[in-house]
């Protein structure tokens, strides 16, 4: 396999959410790559997270770049708006979006990376044609909605079957993983082909942020 850029991303859902600055200092100083932000709105997800203004104030107080998963209905109508914000990555559901293509080059207008998501009951075929239109495509390895869930294994052969789509088409598209991801499996999704590798209870349910960072990349070392 080629040498890729493997980067870890952690996932603010699992921080305190009462001091983020601080927390997000640990796992930049700890080598973090990107700073994944879950944005949901209690109807295309079973939970409420954080919106534009916490972007904001995040893209202040971080050099990382911030990716921001956007888990909302209609969200065509509030992807450039985050990147106005800071978002320097966007990433949108296909289950959420009729118009995927258009929202899709509306955040790369505005200037950032597009990403399209898909659940894990979706299938790879429906990313078919928006593929060569997008920076990155995310596999969630759970159900978009909480922290702290378990792993579902058959991502892995998703991932495996992208990575072989991507390079066969001879598309410059990352895939990035979500959900369940530890140091127990890090390695089986890399070397299934993911690049972007986030993780929230990883990371934040350590008692070391940044060590557990650290951690994570010392086992992908051998692709970096
Ligand atoms: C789940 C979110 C994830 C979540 C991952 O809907 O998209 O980003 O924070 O958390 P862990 O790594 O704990 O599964
Ligand atoms: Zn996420």
């Amino acid at each position: 396999m080629n040498a890729r850029t493997i980067d870890i991303a952690p996932s603010i859902l699992s921080a305190d959410f009462s001091r983020l600055a601080e927390e997000i200092q640990r796992v930049e100083q700890a080598g973090a790559g990107i700073l994944h932000v879950d944005v949901m709105d209690g109807h295309f997800v079973p939970n409420i997270t954080v919106g534009l203004p916490v972007v904001k104030a995040l893209s202040r107080v971080t050099k990382l770049p911030i990716d921001a998963h956007l888990m909302i209905s209609e969200p065509g109508r509030y992807a450039a708006e985050f990147v106005k914000a800071g978002a320097r990555m966007v990433s949108v559901h296909v289950e959420a979006d009729a118009h995927l293509h258009r929202t899709v080059m509306s955040i790369k207008t505005a200037g950032a990376l597009a990403g399209a998501v898909i659940n894990p009951a979706t299938p790879l075929e429906s990313l078919q044609e928006i593929l060569e239109f997008v920076d990155y495509v995310l596999i969630m390895s759970v159900n978009p909605g909480f922290g702290g869930q378990k792993f579902i294994p058959t991502a892995l052969d998703k991932v495996r079957r992208l990575r072989h789509l991507i390079d066969q088409r001879g598309l410059p598209v990352r895939i990035e993983i979500d959900g369940g991801v530890d140091l127990k499996n890090i390695q089986q999704v890399v070397e299934a082909g993911a690049e972007i590798i986030v993780a929230g209870s990883a990371i934040f349910g350590a008692e070391d942020p940044g060590g557990a960072v650290r951690e994570l990349r010392e086992a992908t070392v051998q692709w970096v």
